[in-house]
C-alpha cells in the first residue's frame, strides 16, 4: 500500500509534464486573481466553453479591485451563458470581501482561501497550489473518480464516509511525495488524467501513468467505480412557458436563487398545464386564449428540458405584476441577459415577425 502511495504523485507529475494540458491561458500565471476565475468558472462549465468568457471577463475587469468596484448588474452580461448564476453572484462578493477586508490583496493560502465566498476546499487548495505551490490536495469530481478507481475506493462520492476517505488519501500521498514535488503539475495533472484519460465510461488505462497498483484495473472494474449515486432526479423535464404580452412588452419573472437560472430575469414557467391554467385563471384570461406553440428541447450538461411556449396577448385587462415580476419592453430583450433558450424563444419570435408588436 505505501508503495502505491508515494509513488502516485511522483507518476502524475512526470506523465502532467508530458501528456498533460500545457496552454490553458491560466497555465503559467502565478496571479491568484485569475487562477481564481479560472477555477471558479470550470467549477460547473468545461474548459472550451470558458475559453471565451475568460478572456473577455479578465479584459473588462483585470484585476480583483475593477471588479470589486463594478456593480452587479455590469458584471452578469460577462456570465451571462455559462450558467450557475449563483457563481457570479459569490464571484462579485468575493471580490468585495478581498478588497475591503483584505486591502486588495488576493489571499493565497488555502486555509484563508477556503473561508471566501464561493470557494469551498479543493479549489482553495487548487488557486493556493497553482499561486504559491502549497502542499493542499484537491478533490473535485474528475480527482474522485481517479482515487476511487486507483484506491478501490466503494460507496457514492457524495457521502461524507466517503468524501472523508478521498481527502484523507489525497492528504497521505502528498505527505509521502517528494518535498520538491512540483505543486501546479500535481494538480494540473490529476485533473487532466481525470478528463483526458481516466474519464467517465471506459478509462484509457493503457495510456495512464496509474496503471501499476490501480485496483480497478486489477480487478477491472473501472466502470463500477465510482459507485454511482443513487438516481433521485430524472434526466429529462418538461416545462410550459408563457409569453404575456401587452403591446411592447411582455411579463417575465425572476427566478428562485437555486438551480440552473437562479436569480436570472425568465418567462413565466410553469411545471404542468394545470398550473398554466390555474395562473391564467387568477389573472382573469383562460388557457383556451393563449396559444400554443411548438415545442422544443434545450439541452443542458445533466438533463434535457422539454419546453412548450404558450403566447398570450392580453387585450383589455393591465395586469399589475407582483414583487418578482415586471413588464420587459420588447427592445431590451437583448440586453437583459435572459437564459439562453428563453432568449433563443423570444429572438426567434421576434425575428420571424409572428408576434405583432401591437
Ligand atoms: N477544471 C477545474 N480546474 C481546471 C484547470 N485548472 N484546468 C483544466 N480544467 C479544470
Ligand atoms: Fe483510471 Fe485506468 Fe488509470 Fe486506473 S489505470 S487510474 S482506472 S485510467
Amino acid at each position: 500500500m505505501s508503495d502505491l502511495l508515494s509513488t502516485f504523485a511522483e507518476r502524475v507529475v512526470r506523465w502532467q509534464q508530458a501528456h498533460g494540458r500545457q496552454h490553458l491561458p491560466w497555465q503559467h500565471t502565478t496571479d491568484p486573481y485569475r487562477i481564481w476565475l479560472s477555477e471558479i468558472m470550470l467549477q460547473q462549465t468545461q474548459v472550451s466553453t470558458v475559453l471565451g468568457y475568460y478572456e473577455r471577463f479578465l479584459t473588462r475587469f483585470p484585476t480583483v479591485k475593477d471588479l470589486a468596484l463594478a456593480e452587479q448588474d455590469d458584471v452578469m452580461p460577462y456570465w451571462a451563458g455559462l450558467g450557475y448564476y449563483a457563481r457570479a453572484r459569490n464571484l462579485h462578493k468575493c471580490a468585495q470581501t478581498i478588497q475591503n477586508d483584505y486591502q486588495g490583496q488576493f489571499p493565497t493560502q488555502s486555509q484563508v482561501l477556503a473561508t471566501l465566498p464561493g470557494i469551498g476546499p479543493s479549489t482553495a487548495a487548487a488557486i493556493a497550489s497553482f499561486s504559491v505551490g502549497e502542499r493542499a490536495p484537491i478533490m473535485d469530481g474528475n480527482v474522485k473518480r481517479v482515487f476511487c478507481r486507483y484506491f478501490g475506493v466503494y460507496g457514492p462520492t457524495h457521502l461524507r464516509a466517503t468524501e472523508k476517505k478521498l481527502w484523507d488519501l489525497a492528504h497521505q500521498v502528498l505527505e509521502k511525495a517528494p518535498t520538491d514535488l512540483s505543486m501546479s503539475a500535481y494538480t494540473q495533472g490529476q485533473m487532466d488524467l481525470g478528463a483526458q484519460v481516466c474519464t467517465r465510461g471506459q478509462p484509457n488505462c493503457t495510456h495512464c501513468p496509474l496503471q501499476q497498483g490501480c485496483y480497478a484495473l486489477a480487478h477491472q472494474v473501472q466502470t463500477e467505480l465510482p459507485t454511482p449515486k443513487p438516481k433521485l432526479k430524472q434526466d429529462e423535464r418538461s416545462c410550459h412557458m408563457l409569453i404575456w404580452q401587452q403591446g411592447n412588452h411582455v411579463l417575465m419573472e425572476q427566478r428562485p436563487n437555486q438551480g440552473i437560472w437562479g436569480g436570472m430575469i425568465s418567462l413565466p414557467q410553469f411545471e404542468n398545464q394545470a398550473n398554466l391554467k390555474q395562473f391564467l385563471g387568477h389573472h382573469g384570461t383562460m388557457l383556451t386564449q393563449a396559444q400554443q406553440m411548438a415545442s422544443f428541447t434545450h439541452v443542458f450538461s445533466h438533463f434535457k428540458l422539454h419546453i412548450t411556449p404558450w403566447w398570450i396577448k392580453a387585450a383589455n385587462a393591465v395586469y399589475e405584476p407582483k414583487a418578482n415580476e415586471l413588464w420587459l419592453n420588447t427592445a431590451d430583450i437583448a440586453e437583459a441577459a435572459l437564459p439562453a433558450p428563453v432568449s433563443k424563444l423570444l429572438d426567434g419570435i421576434w425575428a420571424a415577425d409572428q408576434l405583432p408588436l401591437n
